[in-house]
This record gives C-alpha cells, sequence and structure tokens, in this order.
C-alpha cells in the first residue's frame, strides 16, 4: 500500500515504481569542509599515492585504528580497509572490534550507527559532508507528523536514516533483512516503513503483508529503469541479474519473480552483501550487477574469471566517492571528524538498532 503523505509525491506516469517522489536538494561533496582543508594541506599536497598509503598504513597502528568501509567505496580505498562490507556487516563490526578508533568510510548515517553501537570508541569519517539523499528524505518532524497520523503503528526505519530519525522509530532494518524484520511484526499492527519506497515495496510484497510507504528514494538506485535491464538480459542471455531493492524499477521485478513458476533463479533481488554471498557460491560466469558500481570491484576481486556488467555506469553515489585517500589520510593524522550521537537520541536509536539485531 502506498501512502501518499502529501508533502513531497507525485505519482510516476513512466512505470518506475508505484509513485516517484519529488526531489529535494541533494547535499554538496564537491566542495566540502575537508576538500577545503586539503586545498591548504601542504603536506598532503606534496604526498604521492604511495607515500598516502604508507602513511595511513603507519597512523593506523599508531591510532590502533581499524578503518571499515562500505561496498561502494572507491578501489583504493576497499582494497587497504580491515573490512569491507554492507550497512549490517559494518555495523556489526563496528559494535565488535577492540580499536579505540573507527575510521568509517562510507557515508555519515553508517558513522552514526558506529558511533551509536560503541559509545567508547572514537569514530571518525574523512569527510563530514559525505551524505545520503535517501536518508535526507525524511526529518525528525516528518516522522513524528507521519506517525501523528498512525499513532497504533509500527515504525521501521531502514538504516539509511539520520540518528535523531532512528530514535523516533521502534525497529531498524537493512536492505539484508527488510523482510525479516517486517515479517516480525505482530500480525494486527498497521507498519509504516521509511524512507525508501522501492525497499518497502519489496519487504511488503515479500512479506506478504500490506505497509504504508514513505516515498523517498535513492537518486542513485532510483534511476534504474526495465527498459536497462531488459536491454542487458537480451544482450547476456545466461547471465544472472542482481538487482538491489533500492532500484526504481523494483515494482516491475516483483511482479516478474511473483509469477514465476518455477522459480526464476536467474533475478535476484538483494542487498550489496547478499550479492557478494551470491557470487561467492553461484557458477554462473556473467551477472548484471543492479546497484552502485563500487561494488563491482569487490566482485571482480572476490571472483576474477567471472563477468560482472554494470546495469547503469553512472550508478555513482558521489557521497560514498567523497571519500578519498588524501582524506583518510587527514582523518588519521588530525582525529578529523569525529562523529557523535547526542546520549539520549543514541540510547533511543540504539534501541531501535538492537530490536532489529534481536530478530536474526
Ligand atoms: P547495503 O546495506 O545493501 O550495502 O546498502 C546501503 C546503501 O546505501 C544502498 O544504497
Ligand atoms: Fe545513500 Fe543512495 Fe548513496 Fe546508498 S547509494 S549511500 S542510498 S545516496
Amino acid at each position: 500500500m502506498v501512502e501518499p503523505n502529501g508533502l513531497m509525491h507525485q505519482p510516476d506516469p513512466h512505470g518506475a515504481g508505484d509513485f516517484r517522489p519529488g526531489r529535494r536538494p541533494l547535499p554538496l561533496v564537491v566542495t566540502t569542509e575537508a576538500s577545503r582543508a586539503l586545498d591548504q594541506d601542504r603536506e598532503v599536497a606534496a604526498m604521492s599515492r604511495d607515500a598516502l598509503l604508507a602513511g595511513i598504513d603507519r597512523l593506523r597502528h599508531d591510532r590502533r585504528a581499524v578503518i571499515l568501509a562500505h561496498n561502494y567505496q572507491i578501489p583504493d580505498i576497499q582494497d587497504l580497509a580491515d573490512l569491507v562490507g554492507d550497512s549490517l556487516e559494518l555495523s556489526r563490526e563496528a559494535a565488535r572490534t577492540d580499536a579505540s578508533v573507527i575510521a568509517f568510510c562510507g557515508v555519515h548515517f553508517m558513522a552514526e550507527t558506529a558511533a551509536i553501537l560503541c559509545p567508547d570508541k572514537r569514530v571518525l569519517i574523512p569527510d563530514a559532508e559525505a551524505g545520503c539523499s535517501l536518508a535526507a528524505s525524511v526529518t525528525v518532524d516528518e516522522l513524528r507528523r507521519w506517525r501523528g497520523e498512525n499513532p497504533d503503528a509500527v515504525v521501521v526505519a531502514y538504516v539509511n536514516t539520520s540518528a535523531a530519525v532512528k530514535a523516533e522509530a521502534d525497529i531498524c532494518c537493512t536492505s539484508a533483512n527488510a523482510v525479516e524484520i517486517i515479517k516480525s511484526i505482530p500480525a494486527g499492527r498497521d507498519v509504516l516503513f521509511l524512507p525508501d519506497s522501492f525497499l518497502g515495496l519489496f519487504g511488503e510484497r515479500m512479506a506478504g503483508r500490506p505497509v504504508r510507504l514513505w516515498l523517498g528514494e535513492c537518486h542513485v538506485h532510483a534511476g534504474i529503469t526495465t527498459q536497462a535491464v531488459q536491454q542487458l538480459l537480451d544482450r547476456y542471455p545466461d547471465a544472472h541479474l542482481l538487482l538491489h531493492p533500492e532500484s526504481g524499477c523494483i515494482n516491475a521485478y516483483l511482479s516478474t519473480l511473483a509469477q514465476a513458476d518455477p522459480p526464476d533463479e536467474r533475478t535476484q533481488i538483494l542487498g550489496t552483501g547478499g550479492m557478494v554471498r551470491h557470487v561467492a557460491t553461484c557458477i554462473t560466469p556473467v551477472h548484471i550487477i543492479g546497484t552502485e558500481v563500487g561494488l563491482l570491484h569487490r566482485l571482480r576481486k572476490l571472483a576474477p574469471t567471472k563477468q560482472f556488467v554494470a546495469l547503469k555506469e553512472d550508478a555513482v553515489c558521489e557521497y560514498m566517492k567523497a571519500i578519498t585517500l588524501p582524506k583518510l589520510y587527514r582523518c588519521l593524522r588530525d582525529l578529523v571528524y569525529e562523529v557523535t550521537v547526542p546520549d539520549d537520541i543514541a540510547h533511543r536509536a540504539r534501541q531501535a538498532v538492537d530490536r532489529m539485531l534481536a530478530v536474526q
């Protein structure tokens, strides 16, 4: 069930989803405070790539830091990280690590989640303005208003939300567990799902119960269309299609999957961690990858003899790409930018995250 909330949403006449939200201004990452600081930084300006790599290695030991990198990070960052993973894997590693400093190479909400889970650790992000268009698509005031209109509903917040929004939710989910989380909610309770309408729709169909959707979207995934998918399926008839549930064409594939008999093993809707696991175990030699293109580096390293085709070559998250070697070096050298969450918000947001972790 899609619920237009009157804030920003219009029906989508193009069939990419049930509705396509109107656009909000995207956070700018071209000239951030971190990039301006680097313009003035003579030490970093004089460093070659090799010198930066060596410097990061030295600093991570001096600082007793662990470097966590999301699957969409640039290849250099993935290659030097202590762990590369999806949002859930990185949160879990953050909660487990005994390092004193976590250098989080990802976007701001992910570093906030690490800060919520590790109040005794110093969580750093190399560029504090590495945001997320999806997380920016819902504010605390909007969620309070929505909840106020549905006082008995259970609020499920995708982890791609600010800590302040998580603090207003009952339970969190990731792309890897959204279906399980929705299924875990007692029958008879209304479910409000935010902010990604495509992931929410996927959850609704797979869990088999109605869900009210906040009509937010990720500007990178919302542009993945059925036309692009069909063209590549025609060009690579033996390929498997791996599609992220934030994709704008998800509606069309949910119907295809639901009607397929026998089940369609060729089309898989998976978060980035699920895509990695699928590739690791499946013998199909060609995969079409429907998500941000950074994941292809990880997949090619994992399965160098297989062919990976980007479903949309310009599916590039500029927030993820705002994290660079010079910024990571400066982050470890100067211990910037520290990500903190006020105690009250952290406490309430943690309850929502812990409820999610308890479901598995
Ligand atoms: P995953 O949790 O699947 O890695 O997704 C995070 C994300 O930001 C998708 O755009
Ligand atoms: Fe956010 Fe989309 Fe970037 Fe993921 S790809 S971090 S959802 S803007």
